[in-house]
């Protein structure tokens, strides 16, 4: 049995935005009131983690500096061998929040960033006044000598921004961005109208994005990241392809990468390398199952991880459906064995089955 590797864990399911396409709305609106893991659950579970040789933990939630103890947490996650980063929007980082977590393990803060200006970031993030706030908490990590990622999670609400959301960033010192493609699952399913971006306006910011670091015009390290897909998602594939220009997918993919091209397992890593802690302990395949109770591999107050990863019948079906047992048009796609089908919680979300399609691609069923 292979162990775990990766996890994500919210610190709370609470959080003071608003972003319609968020996929850890589901836990916040959860209707039964439910106790979120307190400091000495976090505490057993940072145990474990080391037990089963996690090397590396991301937090996130909701948004954790809501969480009063956030503090302990990161203290208690410091007594632990793990490496651990942080995902944030940023809202709350004052300079002594700042201080404070600079005092910490943590190799880096993730911070959300939608738009070059108010206007834009704003509607993304759901709130009025977030855009001053973000930018006041990178420039108070950067100055407190936190590392700064920059992650962008790309919508019709900044489809025409990104060059500039970039370098606003740059600017500002930051260094690596990210660009999260939207799963379609949770609040972004339910907004899908208002916050989906088509097919054709991804392929030409894809493109334009390749053509500006192959003139190196682009300095940061920039890195496009389909959610919890195989090493050749279609969302990197096709434009290339569909253009003729595959020796161009090297900008964003190592090629070293593509020598496990040839199993026969769908792409998709939830559940084989990773997992996913939400705040009530519930534990998934990877974070953009949280809004699907049906995907959940069981509850880390009632039993162990280790239990879980072993005898989880949804862990098992995620390890062992091949691509010979898909359904709809990924299965009949000539594209299969290089993208292994897309994101499975986008799959389960449009279909309800885990060996369904991923509805988001464009590839046409035949
Ligand atoms: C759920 S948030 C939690 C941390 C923090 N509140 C924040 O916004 O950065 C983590 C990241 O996931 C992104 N995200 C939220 N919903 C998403 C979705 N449906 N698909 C892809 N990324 C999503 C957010 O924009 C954010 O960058
Ligand atoms: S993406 Fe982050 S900031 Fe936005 S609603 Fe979700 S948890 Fe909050
Ligand atoms: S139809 Fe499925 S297998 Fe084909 S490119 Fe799209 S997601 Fe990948």
């Amino acid at each position: 049995m292979k162990y775990p590797i990766y996890a994500d864990i919210a610190l709370t399911q609470k959080c003071n935005l608003n972003c319609s396409f968020c996929y850890a709305k589901a836990n916040n609106h959860s209707k039964a009131e439910r106790e979120i893991l307190k400091l000495e659950d976090f505490s057993n579970i940072f145990d474990q983690l080391d037990e089963l040789g996690v090397m590396r933990v991301g937090f996130e939630g909701g948004e954790p500096f809501v969480r009063e103890d956030w503090l302990d947490i990161l203290k208690e996650a410091d007594k632990h061998y793990f490496t651990y980063f942080i995902n944030s929007n940023a809202t709350l980082i004052d300079d002594q929040v700042a201080k404070q977590i600079s005092e910490t393990g943590v190799d880096k803060i993730c911070v959300s960033l939608d738009g070059s200006c108010a206007k834009i970031h704003d509607r993304s993030r759901g709130k009025y006044g977030t855009f001053n706030k973000t930018i006041m908490g990178i420039k108070n990590l950067l100055n407190n000598n936190v590392n700064v990622d920059g992650v962008i999670t790309l919508t019709q609400y900044n489809q025409d921004d990104i060059l500039n959301i970039i370098k606003l960033l740059t600017d500002m010192g930051v260094n690596n961005i990210v660009i999260m493609l939207l799963a379609m699952v949770g609040s972004a399913e339910a907004n899908k109208s208002t916050c989906n971006l088509s097919y054709s306006k991804l392929k030409s910011i894809i493109l334009k994005l390749t053509d500006l670091k192959k003139e190196k015009i682009i300095i940061p390290d920039l890195s496009i990241v389909p959610v919890g897909e195989g090493i050749i998602p279609w969302e990197l594939y096709l434009p290339f392809i569909e253009e003729n220009r595959m020796e161009d997918i090297k900008y964003w993919i190592g090629t070293e990468r593509l020598d496990t091209l040839e199993s026969n397992c769908y792409g998709c890593t939830a559940g084989k390398d990773n997992f996913y802690i939400n705040a009530f302990g519930d534990v998934y395949g990877c974070s953009m199952m949280t809004s699907i109770p049906s995907l959940r591999a069981g509850n880390v107050l009632k039993q162990s991880i280790s239990e879980i990863w072993n005898t989880s019948k949804i862990f098992n079906q995620l390890r062992s459906i091949t691509m010979d047992e898909l359904e709809g048009k990924c299965k009949e796609c000539e594209y299969l064995k290089i993208c292994k089908a897309g994101c499975r919680a986008c799959a389960y979300s449009a279909t309800n089955k885990l060996v369904g399609s991923d509805l988001r691609c464009p590839v046409e069923e035949k």
